[in-house]
């Protein structure tokens, strides 16, 4: 097998709820994970180095060097192994960069999966999602895919049943936010305005709008414990999210630590409406129509 390509998706989190700083600098979470069909593609081809190029619309803001974490996943696969494999890695990027949809983590999932399916490594899912936890908090939900809790650090994931198709539309910014930055913000929010912080725990209304597919029921619930602080660094938002509910979304939030914003809508056509609603009235890069849940990580 000369070549191997793995489709992955971005992500929305339907319910992030933040709970204290630990010591190692993470946040204990209550992740309500989202796939959504929106997908990178990475294709994992022969060669005696490990390297990677980008293509696509966001390729320009993709680093090519150690810091990629599709190449930080297939060294620590290789290492797992036990042999100095090598691998060229073509990542196809339509997630957006540092956008709050997992487009890096997305990309790990998917050097992973390829790169075990291109060395014949065979290795279960268990021992791929044990190496997606070290790469990344959400590395292990873009292998799984689908709708989930995550609780820790988002990593230890619990996969939840929905019903249905949900629609959504998401709103594209210029430019990314750094996710460390976003918590930094949310502690630094919290610690001025003396906010006390409980244990996260997962929203019941939110686990019954899922698993009876009700987008209004779901829209009325969506929470982002980092949207305040996402807010905060990028005041424009503010004003993405509120033209999104003037034009009908039932349910409007910042995906993550964004600055990509997810709207839900009632059906298809609402989604293609909103989307093209959104995009003329240029308070976003461009606005997407797509659906969820989608399938995690898997070779095409
Ligand atoms: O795990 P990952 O490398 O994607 O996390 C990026 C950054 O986001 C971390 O360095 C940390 O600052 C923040 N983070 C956090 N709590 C989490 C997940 C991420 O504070 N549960």
């Amino acid at each position: 097998m000369s070549s191997v390509t793995v489709r992955v998706p971005a992500k929305v989190n339907v319910q992030l709820s933040v709970g204290p700083l630990r010591d190692d600098g993470y946040h204990d979470l209550v992740n309500v994970f989202h796939a959504v069909s929106i997908f990178d593609e990475v294709e994992a081809r022969e060669s005696e180095l490990v390297k990677v190029g980008v293509e696509g619309e966001w390729a320009d803001q993709v680093p090519l060097d150690d810091g990629n974490l599709a190449i930080q996943a297939a060294r620590a696969l290789a290492k797992h192994a036990g042999r100095g494999y090598g691998v060229e890695l073509v990542i196809r990027k339509a997630i957006p960069v540092a956008g709050g949809m997992a487009g890096g983590s997305a990309d790990a999932a998917g050097a992973l999966v390829a790169c075990n399916e291109l060395w014949g490594l065979g290795l279960p899912p268990e021992d791929l999602m044990e190496i997606a936890a070290d790469l990344g908090s959400d590395v292990p939900f873009s292998l799984l895919g689908g709708t989930a809790v995550g609780t820790g650090r988002g990593e230890q994931l619990t996969g939840l049943e929905t019903n249905g198709t949900f629609h959504w539309v998401f709103a594209i910014a210029d430019g990314g936010l750094s996710t460390a930055k976003v918590y930094a913000e949310c502690d630094r929010l919290r610690e001025a305005t003396g906010e006390a912080v409980g244990w996260p725990q997962v929203s019941e209304p939110l686990l019954t709008a899922l698993r009876t597919g009700d987008a209004h029921a779901l829209g009325a619930v969506l929470t982002n414990d980092l949207q305040p602080a996402a807010l905060m660094l990028r005041r424009s938002l503010a004003r993405t999210l509120e033209t999104g509910r003037e034009l009908g979304a039932l349910g409007a939030i910042v995906s993550g630590s964004g600055p990509t914003c997810a709207f839900l809508a009632a059906d298809a056509g609402h989604a293609r409406d909103l989307a093209i609603s959104l995009t003329a009235s240029a308070v976003c890069h461009t606005a997407a129509p797509t659906t969820g849940p989608a399938p995690g990580a898997h070779l095409i």
